[in-house]
């Protein structure tokens, strides 16, 4: 029997996913994207070449491995197409392997546009998105009046509903935004290039998972962002716009919850967070600034500066609970290497109250002060160790400490940027039957 595990982001996104989807693919038959769209960023290094993924699964770069994109994800025809050319010239024949739901909504030319004017509205109370109209493709799929990718099929009524969509939408951008309007040809021009593609790839993938799950194949659910960017779950208002946690599987996939074995919470040994928001651990110090620099912490969609802070307990009990995390992949310890001491959050306090978990509003959340347990650091390198028994002493013991608070088991440690930069705690997954579907 294989296994269906899902990995996904445990803190403010950033964790390291790519990788670790990587990694386990090694034994997985179908890696499926449920969530987000391109403004996630999954950055692989295999033998020192770097690819970032935005739109397609990480386990695209396994020959043979299968890949799907749910509904619930926002697709980008001209994103998705231009992932593909560049796969293809590093020899990687993505549109062979790539299945799409025809229930995906298409994120197009007015919801970028929508997405600036927005943010470029809000001033200093942004949510510092990544500009790639994820949220308005989001708003138009709950409004009911999305394009989805099944659209694309009749050209005709495609135009048609476009044109609607428009008028409403320009309105909004001129004299709301007094931005500049969106035509029809601009959408085409996003659209046509991708548009065979697309179709070509259409599938149910409701049906093809049950088919692979039926034959036994190990099936990876692979989150975008973090637990704390889920727009029921996360720091609201300074959310994106999916459910980035566990339960997003079900419902963006078609996937039932009870057909999952696993789900693996990928968090860093510190925190980070790009964009606006609460962070109660973020380290405005030289500290905060050997983190950003030493854990290349610059986003890999938007190249801004990411956010750093001590770990959080507090952020990991919420991301427990919400995503019944089993197991842990703890990555970039390494970046820790060189500090005296390490700060681990253990509580808030708020208005003279020690508190355990994120509080509802970014009011109060803002007006949190993080309680620290101080650590001693281990000043010397575990670059690249695979063996836990190599780790310095000190280094097992933050590991030890985080575990415990965190109250969930540590199956994977990354040590470095490298598939082969890991130490494996617990074997995740063993060989899947080797099936496929047409
Ligand atoms: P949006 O998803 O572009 O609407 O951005 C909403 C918030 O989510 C912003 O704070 C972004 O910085 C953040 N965000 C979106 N995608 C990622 C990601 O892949 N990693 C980290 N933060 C992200």
């Amino acid at each position: 029997m294989g296994k269906s595990i899902v990995i996904l982001g445990s803190q403010w996104g950033d964790e390291g996913k790519g990788k670790m989807v990587d990694l386990l693919t090694e034994k997985a038959q179908a890696v499926v994207r449920f969530q987000g769209g391109h403004n996630a960023g999954h950055t692989l290094v295999i033998n020192g070449q770097k690819t970032v993924l935005h739109l397609i699964p990480s386990g695209i770069l396994h020959e043979g491995v299968q890949c799907f994109i749910g509904q619930g994800v926002v697709v980008s025809p001209k994103a998705l197409l231009e992932e593909i050319n560049s796969l293809a010239k590093q020899g990687v024949e993505a549109a062979q392997r790539l299945k799409i739901s025809p229930a995906a909504t298409l994120v197009l030319p007015y919801h970028v546009a929508l997405d600036k004017a927005n943010e470029a509205r809000k001033g200093r109370q942004a949510i510092g998105t990544t500009g790639r109209g994820i949220g308005p493709a989001y708003e138009d799929k709950v409004a009911r009046r999305s394009l989805r990718v099944c659209d694309l099929i009749d050209l005709n009524t495609f135009k048609e509903r476009c044109e609607h969509i428009l008028q409403y939408h320009n309105a909004v951008l001129k004299h709301y935004y007094e931005a500049e309007p969106v035509t029809l040809n601009m959408v085409l021009e996003d659209i046509m290039p991708a548009r065979e593609t697309l179709l070509s790839m259409m599938s149910d993938i409701r049906v093809d998972l049950q088919t692979l799950r039926q034959n036994g194949a190990n099936i990876i659910f692979e989150g975008a962002q973090g637990a704390l960017l889920d727009i029921d779950h996360g720091t609201y208002p300074y959310v994106t716009s999916s459910n980035t946690t566990a339960g997003g599987v079900a419902t963006g996939s078609g996937f039932g919850p009870l057909y999952l074995d696993e789900v693996v919470g990928v968090t860093k040994a510190y925190c980070t967070r790009v964009g606006g928001g609460p962070f109660p651990t973020e380290l405005l110090d030289e500290v905060g600034q050997f983190l950003g620099k030493k854990g290349q912490e610059f986003g890999a969609t938007t190249g801004r500066a990411r956010r750093c802070g001590w770990f959080d307990v507090c952020v990991m009990r919420r991301s427990v609970e919400v995503n019944s995390l089993s197991s842990l992949a703890i990555t970039k310890l390494d970046v820790l290497d060189e500090l005296d001491e390490l700060k681990i959050c253990t509580h808030y306090k708020l208005k003279g109250d020690k508190i355990s978990h994120p509080p509802v509003t970014h009011e109060e959340y803002s007006a949190c002060e993080p309680v620290y347990e101080v650590m001693p650091g281990w000043k010397s390198s575990t670059l690249g160790i695979t063996q836990e028994a190599d780790l310095p002493e000190n280094a097992r013991r933050y590991l030890a400490r985080l575990e415990a608070l965190v109250g969930v088991p540590i199956a994977l440690i990354s040590t470095g940027a490298e598939r082969e930069h890991t130490i494996e705690l617990k074997k995740i997954l063993n060989e899947g039957a080797n099936t496929k579907v047409a």
